[in-house]
Order: structure tokens, then C-alpha cells, then sequence
């Protein structure tokens, strides 16, 4: 991946490694404890979907991403483990309520994020976003708070919501909106 350009910015291969694998992985055990199937949403270069999906073969991993170059880069991947799926599209266009558990590392700010995410998970399911230290956890509260979701004790690096209800009337919104018109 580090030689396809325009995939990642990272040129030196532990780098790669540390942001692409390491990170993804840390967060294994925390999704495997949420029941469903998975979706990395604005899965990019395929982290942390491709990690996880290795490291959790008895789960359907789906890899979301919006960039058809980048979509097309995804599916090659897919023939490799029987677990991985592809879909390019974006998360405001698909389907409500479709999965378990939802990732999401360096998507969008994480506010946009979990308004993103949480529409994609059925009720008692969760959304867990890799976050850097400065992440507003608050907003992401007030996000959550309108689209049935609230936040569980986090592991430090990491923001969980859980979705307590069904997706309510309005969301997910139109695309791009979530970003013009930010909730929080
Ligand atoms: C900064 S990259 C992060 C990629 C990867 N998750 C990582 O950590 O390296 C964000 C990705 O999200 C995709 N993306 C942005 N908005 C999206 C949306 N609404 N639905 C699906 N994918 C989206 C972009 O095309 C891009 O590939």
C-alpha cells in the first residue's frame, strides 16, 4: 500500500505499520466484544477493517469507502479472507441498521464520525471511533444524544457508543450536511 500512490501519506514502512496495523489491532478485542457484524466506515487504505477481519475470522467485516479508486484498491483484497466484503459508497447513503458494530479511524472530525456511524448499527449495537487525545468528547455526546446513541467507558484512545434505540425520523442526513450543518 505504501507504494500505490495517493493511498496513504506514510513513506517509511514501520511508520505504515504503527498507523496502518498496530493501531488497528489495539483495537481488536474491544470490537470482539460487541456481537454482529462489522462495517469499517471510510476504510481508505482497508484500516482498521483488514486488520480486524484477520483477527476476527468468525466475523463479516465490511470495508465502506467512498472513493471508487480507493473501493476498487479494497476488493482485492476480498478474495483473501472469506470474512471481508467491499462497498463503495457512502455511509449516509446506506442502508439503516445494518450492523453490529460500526469503526471508524481518522473518518471525519469525530462528531461527524459518530453522526456518520450510528445510523448504520442496530439498536443495542455500538460504534467505536479511534480518537486522538484532543477528540471533544462532549460534542460526540451531544451528537450521540440525538441519534439514540450514548458513550460507554472508553478505553484512552478509543470513543464507544452505544445505540440504545432505533435511528430516529431524519437520519441518517442527506450527504455532506453532516459537515456543513454539524449537530454539535
Ligand atoms: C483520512 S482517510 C482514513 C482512512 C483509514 N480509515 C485510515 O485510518 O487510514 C478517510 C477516508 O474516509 C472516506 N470517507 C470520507 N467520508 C466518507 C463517507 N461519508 N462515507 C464513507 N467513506 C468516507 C474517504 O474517502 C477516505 O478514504
Amino acid at each position: 500500500m505504501v507504494e500505490t500512490p495517493g493511498l496513504t501519506a506514510l513513506k517509511d514502512l514501520a511508520e505504515a505499520r504503527r498507523v496502518l496495523l498496530d493501531d488497528a489491532l489495539a483495537g481488536a478485542e474491544l470490537v470482539g466484544s460487541f456481537g454482529g457484524s462489522v462495517v469499517d466506515v471510510g476504510s481508505g487504505g482497508g484500516t482498521p477493517g483488514i486488520p480486524l477481519a484477520v483477527s476476527l475470522p468468525e466475523r463479516e467485516v465490511t470495508l465502506l469507502e467512498a472513493e471508487r479508486r480507493k473501493a476498487e484498491f479494497l476488493a482485492r483484497w476480498s478474495p483473501e479472507l472469506a470474512n471481508l466484503r467491499v462497498v463503495w459508497g457512502r455511509a449516509e447513503e446506506q442502508p439503516p441498521e445494518t450492523f453490529g458494530v460500526a469503526v471508524a479511524k481518522a473518518l471525519a472530525a469525530p462528531p461527524v464520525a459518530a453522526e456518520w456511524c450510528l445510523p448504520l448499527v442496530e439498536e443495542g449495537g455500538a460504534v467505536i471511533l479511534w480518537v486522538g487525545p484532543s477528540a471533544d468528547t462532549e460534542a460526540v455526546a451531544r451528537v450521540a444524544a440525538k441519534i439514540a446513541g450514548e458513550i460507554e467507558q472508553s478505553p484512552r484512545g478509543f470513543l464507544v457508543l452505544r445505540k440504545t434505540g432505533p435511528t430516529p425520523e431524519g437520519f441518517p442526513r442527506r450527504p455532506g450536511v453532516a459537515k456543513k450543518r454539524p449537530l454539535a
